[in-house]
């Protein structure tokens, strides 16, 4: 999936980075992945490590996350379903009517038809679910799945901030729901859904990795259809877009995150802290060093990246930015 600051193209580099200061063997070591998104860190390291806890204030977040990294064993996992979901009759549902322009809705997030898929396998999941006919495992397995393949054939420049005046190709495609496919290991993983802030406090381990948002834009805004299609309840869908309420993640704000992050590194019970941090974001890297430096010893990496374009019309369009890797071996 294509978002914001996805981590995707870089993990090799952090992999090894954390790799160099840590060691090769990781096999008795657990790894958190607190801002974790589509969960790509955790990822690199599910096969590697004792244990990863993998964390997101975002639902959509938590179902990605919980089929790639606390699914672990697959041979429970309904593959054949996948075929019956694909050939299910459309449905005209809650995303047909509020996000697909047939419904006179507006809103072109969606071909009217791939709309009415989405809800077609959205409630027969839920109906699955509810007769105890499918595993927590396998509902979120398929979850994800939907999840991932609506994202493909969405009407937006990339994010849900809006959708596209005209139909884009891609969206005129019909959907087809693909496996989202897990790496199998016999270890087992944990995933949560919660403020870092707040689930920092309860666990603790060795690699701590931190990927916060590091400028304003608010990732529940941004991705608000994916919540949707996750948590499919009723709701008015507010404005232009469609958006439902939202946590605001301090992060986000000049005024709050230097205190969220120093809470942050002083409850965090890891003897290893990496911070991946833009060189455009909130906070600035001697802010950043000043207060990892308190709790350790700091050292820094740079990387030069191409970054992920989220939309044509963003103010700033450099298109090569750096990536900072901050590091903190904690007293
Ligand atoms: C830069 S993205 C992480 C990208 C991820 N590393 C990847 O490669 O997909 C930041 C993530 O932090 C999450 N987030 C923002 N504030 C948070 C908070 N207070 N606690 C937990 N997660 C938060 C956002 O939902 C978003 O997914």
């Amino acid at each position: 999936m294509n978002y914001i600051g996805s981590k995707f193209k870089l993990s090799s580099w952090i992999k090894d980075e954390i790799t160099k200061v840590v060691g090769r063997n990781l096999k008795d070591k657990i790894l958190c992945d607190i801002f974790a998104g589509t969960g790509i860190i955790a990822r690199t390291f599910k096969k590697d490590v004792k244990k990863v806890i993998c964390n997101d204030l975002e639902y959509y977040s938590y179902v990605l996350n919980r089929n790639y990294i606390q699914n672990h064993q697959s041979k429970d996992m309904a593959f054949d379903l996948i075929d019956e979901l694909n050939n299910l009759e459309s449905k005209k549902g809650f995303i047909y009517q509020n996000y697909c322009l047939g419904s006179g809705s507006g809103r072109w997030y969606f071909s009217d038809e791939n709309g009415a898929k989405i809800d077609a396998i959205r409630s027969k999941l839920e109906l699955l679910k509810k007769s105890n006919k499918i595993s927590d495992n396998v509902y979120y397995f398929l979850l994800a799945s939907l999840l991932e393949s609506a994202d493909k054939v969405a009407n937006t420049a990339s994010v849900y901030g809006a959708f596209l005046k005209n139909i884009k190709k891609s969206a005129q495609q019909k959907l087809v729901l693909k496996p989202a496919n897990f790496e199998t290991n016999s270890n087992e993983h944990l995933v949560f859904q919660s403020n870092a802030n707040e689930l920092i406090t309860q666990i603790s381990g060795d690699i701590l990795y931190l990927d916060p948002p590091y400028n304003a834009r608010q990732y529940g805004a941004n991705y608000h259809l994916l919540n949707t299609i996750a948590i499919y309840d009723e709701f008015v869908p507010r404005g232009k877009t469609g958006l439902r309420e939202y946590e605001k993640s301090k992060y986000c704000s000049k005024q709050f995150v230097k205190t969220e992050f120093e809470n942050l590194i002083k409850n965090a019970k890891f003897k290893y802290i990496f911070l991946s941090y833009n060189d455009e974001g909130l906070m600035k890297s001697d802010e950043i060093k000043e207060i990892m430096s308190l709790y350790g010893k700091y050292s820094l990496k740079q990387k030069e990246y191409q970054r992920y374009k989220a939309d044509n019309s963003r103010i700033n369009k450099a298109d090569k930015t750096i990536e900072y890797l901050h590091i903190l071996v904690k007293n």
